[in-house]
Parts: structure tokens; C-alpha cells; sequence
């Protein structure tokens, strides 16, 4: 605001006590972009801020040393990437702290600001799923979504109380459930499953996470984001492990391998559709879907305008071959080493994204460009 318009400001206040009154309010509304004052947040590691690192499932998981963290925090922090996910500028946007890990929530955090119950390599589904399938033994962890719901369910009581209590604190609470879901399908793929074989699975899946949002709906929970998965055809570790001689395995638009991609959009069209069947139950709630394909695969189509100026299928930290992606020297591992410019690449480490695209993402879901309805602004 210019000197001019501050003291006529004055000038009106002094003259007008009810438009000074009026001034007063409308300034603290806009000068405090706090919309939501909790985030609670529930996925797999697009969204962990540390909790497989302190779950200890892996004695000592890459992920817990650099160049995890090398670009924001200096250190591994339990984030599967070089800095923030989109979890962390959600909170920022809000003018939120960053959400404290569940697990570290009994070492003195202060989460009436939210907690994070995501848990890398986590899955929609149960472990018993897995066991039928003969896959347990892949998983990384046994905290899956119905596991992260009752440690909700558990701290509730020490978030608010009687009901009108915990109606007003969730009133102001933003609930992420997901990314959750690309686990469930990763585990398969990357031990040979086929598309057709996993098509199958798309509706449990998406069953599993509807049932997770509507028992937080029924715990009082108001507002939702519920995000579909990515396009995983374009991700380093698909691009290397599904590597096709054949041409038309490609889409020419982006170099990336058509059948994932289709297959990721066909478990977000299911669960749109899913959440507009939750939305006619639960009208009082507001069940947003995060469209995490379309925030990233602009990256791959007008990757300079994102500042992507490496491959965009090339991760930056990895072992070597094509898309530097190399399972026997995976990023962290002995073999592999990081690019010096991780804000240039779109992929981090083969699986995961960069900060810089979590970035984009994040701000393409608060814009309401690839939240629908949009969330609701910061400002
Ligand atoms: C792109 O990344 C690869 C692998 O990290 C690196 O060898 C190459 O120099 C990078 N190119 C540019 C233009 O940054
Ligand atoms: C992958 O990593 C292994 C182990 O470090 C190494 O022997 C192999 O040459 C690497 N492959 C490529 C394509 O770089």
C-alpha cells in the first residue's frame, strides 16, 4: 500500500468508526491466508515426512541418508526425494508447519496442526491380499491404509472431544487421503504382473480407499483431497524395467509408455467415479479429487516451462543405463550417484519425483487448476 492511500485510510477511520471497524475485519481476513489450521495427512512415500524411517521396517534404508534432503533440508529427513513433497507446500500455502511423522509425535511434537500418517511403500490394501497373491514378502512395510486409519482414530481423542468440539476443529482441518494406491499395483508390476491381471485389481483398490475416506466422514471429517495416482508410464523405473522394442509402445506425444499410463488412468476414472458416488452420500462434506496425472504430465509435454531443462525420463540420482535407473544400484546405493542439478529433472530417484515437481503439482492443486471441486484458496 502506497503512504497516499495508508492516511486517507487513517483519515477515513478517524471519521468513520464503523467503516474503520469494517477495515479492521476485512484486513485480518486478508492478511491471514490461514484457511485450514490442520492438515492430517494419510499415503505412501509421495507424502512420508518420516515415518518408515522411524518404523524401522529397514535396518538402513537409503532413504535415510544423502542425497535424500540434499536440496531443502540438508539432510535425509525420511522424505523420498531431494527436498519438499507436496504435503509440505500444502502446509506452507496454509501457512501451516510441516506435518510432524505419527510416529514421532510422542517425542514432545505439537500436532494440534496436524500429523502425517504416511508410511513409504505403504498400500490401499491390507497384507492379507498380498499373502493370497504371494507377495507378501515384497512389501515394505505392513502399515497400510487401514492401519494409518486407526492411528487417526486413536489420536482423536487427544484432538477434540465432544462432538460440537471436534465439529469445529474439523471444520478447519484439511484431510489428504493419498497418493495411496500406486503400491498396490508397483509391488505387482515390478515382479511381472500384467496390465490385464492387475485391471482386475483397479476396483479394490479404489474400494479400499473410498471405504478409508468415508470412515474419516464418519468420524466428522468435512474436507477431503483424495488424489489419483501418476502417470507412472512416464516414471524411470517403468521406462527401464518395460523398455519395449516395439515403437508404438511410446506415446509420440511424450516419449512415455502408453499402457502404464493408460492403466493409471483407468484407476483415477474409477475412483472419480467413486468419489462422486461418496459425494451423493456425504453432502455436508466436501470430497475433493486431486488430479496428480494431469499436474504432471504437463511436464513431460512443455517440460522447459516448468524449468525441466534435463530428459524428463532421465531420473537425476541413479545407477546408470537409459533412464538412470538401475535396480542392482539404486539411488543411494553404492553405484549410484546424483546429478548436480536436481531441479532440471522431473524424477528423482526412478520412483519418486523431485522437489521442483512437487512443486508444480502442489501448486496446480491449490490454483484449483487440478483440484476438483477446487480447494479452497490460501487467501
Ligand atoms: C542430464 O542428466 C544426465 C544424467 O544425470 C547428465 O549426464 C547430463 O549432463 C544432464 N544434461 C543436462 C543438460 O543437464
Ligand atoms: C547397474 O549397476 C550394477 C551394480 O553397480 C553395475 O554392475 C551395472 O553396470 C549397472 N548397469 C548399468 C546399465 O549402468
Amino acid at each position: 500500500m502506497s503512504g497516499n492511500s495508508s492516511s486517507s485510510t487513517a483519515i477515513i477511520m478517524k471519521l468513520f468508526p464503523l467503516l474503520s471497524f469494517l477495515f479492521f475485519t476485512l484486513g485480518t481476513v486478508l492478511s491471514n491466508p490461514q484457511r485450514y489450521e490442520s492438515i492430517f495427512n494419510f499415503g505412501d512415500s509421495l507424502s512420508d515426512t518420516g515415518n518408515f524411517l522411524l518404523s524401522g521396517a529397514v535396518a538402513f534404508p537409503v532413504i535415510g541418508k544423502l542425497p535424500y534432503g540434499v536440496s531443502f533440508f540438508q539432510h535425509a529427513t525420511g522424505r523420498c526425494s531431494d527436498g519438499r513433497l507436496v504435503v509440505d507446500f500444502i502446509a506452507e500455502a496454509y501457512g501451516l508447519p510441516y506435518l510432524p511423522p505419527y510416529l514421532a509425535i510422542d517425542n514432545g511434537h505439537d500436532f494440534k496442526h496436524g500429523v502425517n500418517f504416511a508410511v513409504a511403500g505403504a498400500t490401499a490394501l491390507d497384507p492379507q491380499f498380498f499373502k493370497e497373491l504371494k507377495l507378501e514378502s515384497l512389501l515394505w512395510t505392513k502399515d497400510s491404509l487401514s492401519i494409518q486409519l486407526g492411528w487417526f482414530k486413536k489420536l482423536k481423542s487427544s484432538l477434540c472431544t465432544t462432538k460440537q468440539d471436534c465439529d469445529n476443529y474439523f471444520k478447519k482441518s484439511l484431510f489428504l487421503v493419498g497418493e495411496i494406491g500406486g503400491n498396490d499395483y508397483n509391488y505387482a508390476f515390478f515382479v511381472g504382473a500384467s496390465i490385464k491381471k492387475l485391471r482386475a485389481f483397479v476396483p479394490v483398490v479404489v474400494d479400499a480407499i473410498t471405504k478409508a475416506t468415508s470412515a474419516l466422514i464418519e468420524e466428522g471429517v468435512v474436507e477431503l483431497v483424495v488424489p489419483g495416482n501418476l502417470p507412472i508410464g512416464c516414471s524411470a523405473a517403468y521406462m527401464t524395467l518395460f523398455q519395449s522394442p516395439n515403437k508404438a509402445d511410446y506415446d509420440p506425444k511424450n516419449g512415455c509408455l502408453k499402457a502404464f499410463n493408460s492403466f493409471a488412468k483407468y484407476h483415477n476414472n474409477q475412483l472419480k467415479r467413486a468419489l462422486e458416488m461418496l459425494r451423493q452420500k456425504y453432502p455436508h462434506a466436501r470430497i475433493i479429487y486431486a488430479d496428480y496425472y494431469g499436474a504432471a504430465i504437463r511436464f513431460f509435454h512443455a517440460p522447459r516451462h516448468y524449468g525441466f531443462f534435463n530428459s524428463t525420463l532421465t531420473a537425476c540420482c541413479g545407477g546408470g543405463g537409459p533412464y538412470n535407473f538401475n535396480n542392482s544400484a539404486r539411488c543411494g546405493h553404492i553405484g549410484s550417484k546424483a546429478c548436480n542439478n536436481p531441479s532440471a529433472h522431473v524424477n528423482w530417484d526412478g520412483i519418486h519425483l523431485t522437489e521442483a515437481s512437487y512443486r508444480h503439482i502442489a501448486k496446480g492443486l491449490i490454483s484449483g487448476l487440478f483440484s476438483t471441486p477446487p480447494l479452497s484458496s490460501p487467501l
